[in-house]
């Protein structure tokens, strides 16, 4: 498919647990441009970091790694690839189930796929094992005055 993006950005950081937050707030003050609600910020920050942790716990696990974001706009939605070049996922179907991890005595929830696919208006996983992961999401943000606009449509006509 040809698409022509309106605006791009590609951002890498080292598996630290500590890049969680910048690439969270990164991925936000990108997104920001298409004046999103303070909601939509949130969902977006939220669905960011899930992937985010995903590659630094899953993905390169006690390794160090790479993680790259590609963010991208265009009519009115953003687009954001989260990848690794990490262990990959064996079984993609069981690993997007509500409630399932690999690592429960780590305390993980196993809900990090369901938030990001609930966040975000689609959620896609590709990945390779012994290759690395590929999370690509992507969310229509109503502009806020358009919201705005329609807020004050509805008030009139109720
Ligand atoms: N980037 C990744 N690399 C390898 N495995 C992953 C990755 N992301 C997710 N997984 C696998 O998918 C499972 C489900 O992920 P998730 O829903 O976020 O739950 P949790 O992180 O709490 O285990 C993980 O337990 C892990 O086995
Ligand atoms: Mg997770």
């Amino acid at each position: 498919m040809i698409r022509r993006y309106e605006n791009e950005m590609k951002l890498e950081f080292m598996s630290k647990s500590n890049n969680e937050a910048f690439a969270r707030i990164t991925v936000a003050a990108f997104a920001s441009q298409l004046d999103p609600t303070i909601e939509e910020l949130a969902d977006i920050k939220t669905a960011v970091s899930e992937a985010v942790t995903n590659c630094i716990i899953h993905g390169y696990e006690k390794a160090e790694g790479m993680v790259q974001i590609v963010a991208r706009l265009y009519d009115h939605t953003l687009e954001i690839e989260i990848s690794d070049h990490g262990k990959g996922i064996e079984d993609i179907e069981l690993a997007r189930k509500p409630l399932y991890t690999s690592k429960p005595n780590l305390e993980r929830s196993g809900m990090g796929f369901t938030i990001m696919e609930n966040f975000m208006d689609e959620m896609q996983i590709e990945s390779v094992v012994g290759m690395g992961t590929k999370i690509t999401m992507r969310k229509k943000i109503s502009s806020s005055e358009e919201e705005e606009n329609k807020q004050e449509t509805n008030r009139i006509l109720a």
